[in-house]
């Protein structure tokens, strides 16, 4: 079973590849937050957890939602992170986490995919976004075929001074960091609410026409990323950095079959 989470789409673009190779069932745990769904799962087949990486570690959120939940069934677990570029020491906190849950720990890996920390700089365009979605596929399609033979998986990146950035780091990170606090909305705003819909805590509801935010912000930046006049920004620092939104992996699919990687 692949139960994934995702902000902008490229951890859904990483499982609905994993659910059609496999021929795995697939879970959105977006859909198990939102509308506040039962933690147990039920699985003959390992479970792989999917997820971005936030700070060098699985979201907070996640790791507080697999301590919580009850796996019935198959007792081995893999994990997959989707990053910009690094993991930390992500791997170690999960292989923690499987043994807290008594599970089989079967190795993690992440995968590099278009960055979508909206408030860090200037996020791909669309070209340079479609460029990494491919390099990234043949190391989405070995952590497939491992899970098919029941072999481990394997960190692949590497980061300097891990044990802090996924230690110290993370924890000011999500103490201090993690917040909607400085959000803002534009006249741009259309009062669409994508941003509600899309926003996996309910943290967002729209007040006069427009988006008003709640304290419960995860930071995953899908209400930014996924508005489609750009409208809400952090301060002003992300008004010139773009937005990233995964493309759908059907539709990626479909446009590489027409022989279009670019757009
Ligand atoms: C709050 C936040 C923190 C992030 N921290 C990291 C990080 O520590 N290392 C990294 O390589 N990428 C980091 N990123 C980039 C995302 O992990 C990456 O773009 C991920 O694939 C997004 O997945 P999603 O589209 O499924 O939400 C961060 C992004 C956000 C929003």
């Amino acid at each position: 079973m692949i139960l994934y989470f995702t902000g902008t789409g490229n951890s859904k673009f990483v499982s609905d590849y994993l659910a059609e190779s496999l021929n795995d069932e697939i879970i959105s745990l977006n859909d198990v937050i939102k509308n506040k769904k039962k933690l147990k799962f039920n699985s003959e087949r390992p479970y792989v957890v999917v997820a971005p990486i936030y700070a060098w570690r699985f979201p907070l959120i996640i790791e507080k939602l697999i301590r919580k939940a009850e796996f019935i069934g198959n007792k081995s677990i893999y994990f997959v992170g989707t990053m910009e570029s690094q993991t930390g020491n992500c791997a170690k906190y999960l292989q923690k986490l499987s043994e807290e849950k008594k599970m089989k720990f079967m190795g993690f890996s992440g995968v590099a995919m278009p960055n979508n920390y909206v408030i860090g700089g200037k996020l791909p365009d669309k070209k340079e976004a479609y460029a990494k979605i491919k390099s990234a596929i043949p190391q989405i399609r070995s952590i497939s075929d491992k899970i098919a033979l029941g072999e481990k998986l394997h960190k692949t990146d590497k980061t300097p001074f891990s044990a802090i950035l996924s230690g110290m780091i993370n924890s000011m990170f999500n103490k201090y960091m993690v917040s909607s606090k400085n959000f803002n909305v534009s006249d741009k705003c259309i009062s669409c609410g994508k941003c509600v819909d899309f926003c996996p805590v309910n943290n967002v509801i729209i007040k006069d026409g427009k988006p008003l935010f709640g304290e419960k912000c995860l930071n995953c930046y899908s209400c930014i990323n996924r508005c489609p006049e750009e409208a809400i920004n952090i301060g002003t620092k992300t008004q010139k950095n773009g937005r990233y939104v995964c493309p759908e992996y059907n539709v990626w699919k479909e446009s590489k079959n027409k022989g279009n990687d670019s757009n």
